[in-house]
């Protein structure tokens, strides 16, 4: 079993961290599922400097299932570790989760995300790394992609940095910060980068069935896997993904009803911690993810987009359930 100093997953499924998405009721709700965690949205360094209250309520993680990984991301090796000492100080997380990937480009402007992955960076990175290690009291991921743009691919050398500056875990996405979302992603760095270094390795981006997670288990010799985008409405995948690697068995997808049932779970949670208002909006492009591959049901996920309550909400799920006949 994958284990980060004396912190044991239950298996070798992350879910990724997703902005806009894998807050807090969203990762308890993930956690019911078999994933050895599920990685938070990515944290400002600087808003967390200057104390904006939604990057704050962003450190609620209690009563959340542990172990709790939360992501800073930052230019900077000094608002980084002062980033730090804020989630230090007022959240009970169990790893640090640096961002070395996100290509945004209002992200990639302040030297952050995937722009440490720049050549000329190499001794920044390490310097940087080695302090946030130093300074952590929890164990240090990171999460990178393999290089910059198509001629400086060197996820190799960088997760050789990362583990030189005491780095335990890597998550590596499969794709360039040019390539932002296009394009295939590239397995065989990631199996490079396997190959290169001691520390658990997690292979990222496109695993979207059973079938595919163990392809790309089996080529990169990865020690697990990292899902975002395909499990978003779609979190039975995980234990489809988890059934399949490790009983051999290939299970059918969720049926309808329970979508239905996650939804309106999805729904709840988030109701509890952000209230009716900003909770339906947000199910608005979630929503309809649970309804997609299933027959006639675009009118409602067309619905879904334009819900103001819970009211609304729950409407389209009855006309969707006496649609299809279900209790
Ligand atoms: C909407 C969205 C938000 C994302 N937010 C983050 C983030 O906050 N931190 C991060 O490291 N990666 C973020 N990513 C990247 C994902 O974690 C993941 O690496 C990428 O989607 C590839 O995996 P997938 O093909 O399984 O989705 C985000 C991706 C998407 C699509």
């Amino acid at each position: 079993m994958l284990k980060i100093k004396n912190i044991e997953f239950k298996n070798n499924l992350f879910a990724a961290p997703l902005a806009g998405f894998t807050n807090k009721a969203y990762r308890i709700f993930l956690k019911e599922f078999p994933v050895a965690t599920v990685v938070s949205e990515m944290i400002s360094d600087c808003a967390l400097m200057y104390n904006n209250q939604e990057t704050i309520n962003m450190l609620d993680v209690e009563n959340e299932p542990h172990p709790i990984v939360l992501q800073i991301f930052g230019g900077k090796k000094e608002t980084l570790i002062s980033g730090i000492k804020i989630l230090e100080a007022k959240a009970n997380y169990d790893i640090l989760d640096i961002n070395l990937g996100c290509p945004v480009n209002k992200v990639v402007k302040g030297n952050a995300g995937s722009a440490w992955l720049k050549k000329g960076r190499e001794n920044e990175l390490y310097e940087t790394m080695k302090t946030i290690v130093e300074i952590s009291s929890k164990p240090v991921s990171a999460k990178i992609r393999i290089g910059w743009d198509q001629n400086s691919i060197n996820c190799v050398e960088i997760a050789k940095i990362l583990e030189k500056a005491g780095v335990q875990l890597l998550f590596v996405h499969g794709r360039t910060r040019k390539a932002l979302y296009s394009g295939s992603c590239n397995y065989e760095m990631i199996k490079k980068v396997k190959e290169a270094v001691k520390i658990p390795v997690i292979a990222n981006g496109d695993i979207d069935s059973p079938i595919k997670a163990k392809e790309v288990l089996d080529y990169t010799k990865a020690d697990g896997l990292m899902i975002g985008r395909a499990s978003l409405g779609n979190p039975y995948l995980f234990t489809r993904i988890d059934k399949y690697l490790n009983e051999g068995l290939l299970i059918n997808e969720a049926t309808l009803n329970m979508q239905i049932g996650y939804v309106i779970k999805h729904y709840e949670m988030l109701k509890q911690l952000k209230g009716e208002f900003k909770a339906t909006r947000e199910m608005r492009s979630i929503a309809p993810r649970y309804f997609k591959g299933f027959n006639n049901t675009k009118d409602y996920r067309i619905s879904f987009t334009k819900i103001s309550s819970s009211s609304d909400f729950y409407k389209i799920i009855d006309e969707i359930k006496l649609a299809n006949n279900l209790e």
